[in-house]
């Protein structure tokens, strides 16, 4: 084999994969860090169009008691220290962290450890390796060890990653749900965020049940599929993860970019800056 750094016998376009995933991985993990320390402008309400700075939304965040909203699933579930719900069990004095910097940990965490990205960014970012047949810059390979053990929390992030899927799919249902801010009618509608928001949850959950972890959790220690009702349950289970897994790369890849593009949207929705609100196919007020 050829020696030195990407150099190879290869003749096909081996670099075309690796650093297409570079960029795009690169730009996910620039917004997702900016959005979330912007703290301002993730969610809509049901006067589309209100930005929702935690620093000025007192009138908004009223309206947020009356459950109507197009919340970020950057922000989702919404944290705000000394508020309601999950908020009044955490101190005042992390008031400074911004409401994403509590929940990130674990789809980040999820994603970094998930067994798909693990290729992708160790050959973008790494070069450990470059690519298959493909020379590196260096020649040790210690596998994973040492820092890199921390991958072997993935299961346990996928277990995190299950408990945020019907939080999600509450947040859809509650986008569906329209008050009046003023006479605090009820109505169900439809807008775009909202559809947004049912993509999110689906993509998430494509990406969430077809992890390996999770396939093996449902049917990894099984030698008996047939001889009770509950063994066949367990193998059907088995088989949709099955299915879900062998397009696992794709669903990675799509539902990042969904939940990136969601947040996007409501950015865009609530910062006068793009000049657009929210736009409703149905019903609403
Ligand atoms: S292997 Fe990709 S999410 Fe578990």
């Amino acid at each position: 084999m050829k020696k030195g750094f990407g150099q190879t016998d290869r003749t096909d376009p081996w670099w075309k994969g690796p650093t297409a995933m570079g960029a795009y991985l690169g730009i996910m993990l620039i917004y997702a860090t900016w959005r979330g320390f912007m703290e301002a402008d993730f969610w809509i309400f049901s006067e589309f169009g209100y930005s929702a700075d935690i620093g000025h939304g007192a009138g908004t965040m009223a309206i947020e008691n009356t459950g109507s909203h197009v919340l970020s699933p950057l922000y989702s579930p919404l944290i705000i220290p000394g508020g309601d719900s999950i908020g009044s069990m955490v101190p005042l004095a992390l008031a400074w962290m911004s409401p994403a910097m509590f929940i990130l940990v674990f789809p980040a965490g999820f994603r970094g450890t998930c067994y798909y990205y693990r290729k992708a960014y160790y050959r973008a970012f790494f070069q450990q390796p470059t690519g298959c047949a493909v020379s590196k810059p260096w020649n040790e390979y210690s596998g994973e060890t040492g820092l890199l053990v921390v991958q072997n929390l993935h299961r346990y992030f996928m277990y995190a990653a299950v408990i945020y899927l019907p939080i999600l799919a509450w947040d859809f249902w509650l986008s569906i749900n329209f008050h009046d801010p003023v006479t605090h009618a009820h109505s169900f509608g439809v807008s775009i965020g909202s559809l947004l928001l049912f993509a999110n949850v689906m993509m998430l959950s494509g990406y969430t049940f077809g992890c390996h972890a999770f396939r093996h959790v449902v049917g990894g220690g099984s030698n008996d599929w047939t001889s009770s009702s509950a063994a066949r349950f367990k193998h059907r289970l088995w088989k949709w993860s099955t299915k879900l897994n062998e397009h696992h790369k794709d669903w990675a890849l799509y539902s990042l970019f969904v939940v990136m593009f969601a947040d996007f949207y409501i950015w865009m929705c609530t910062d006068p800056m793009f000049g657009i609100s929210d736009i409703v196919l149905i019903g609403g007020f």
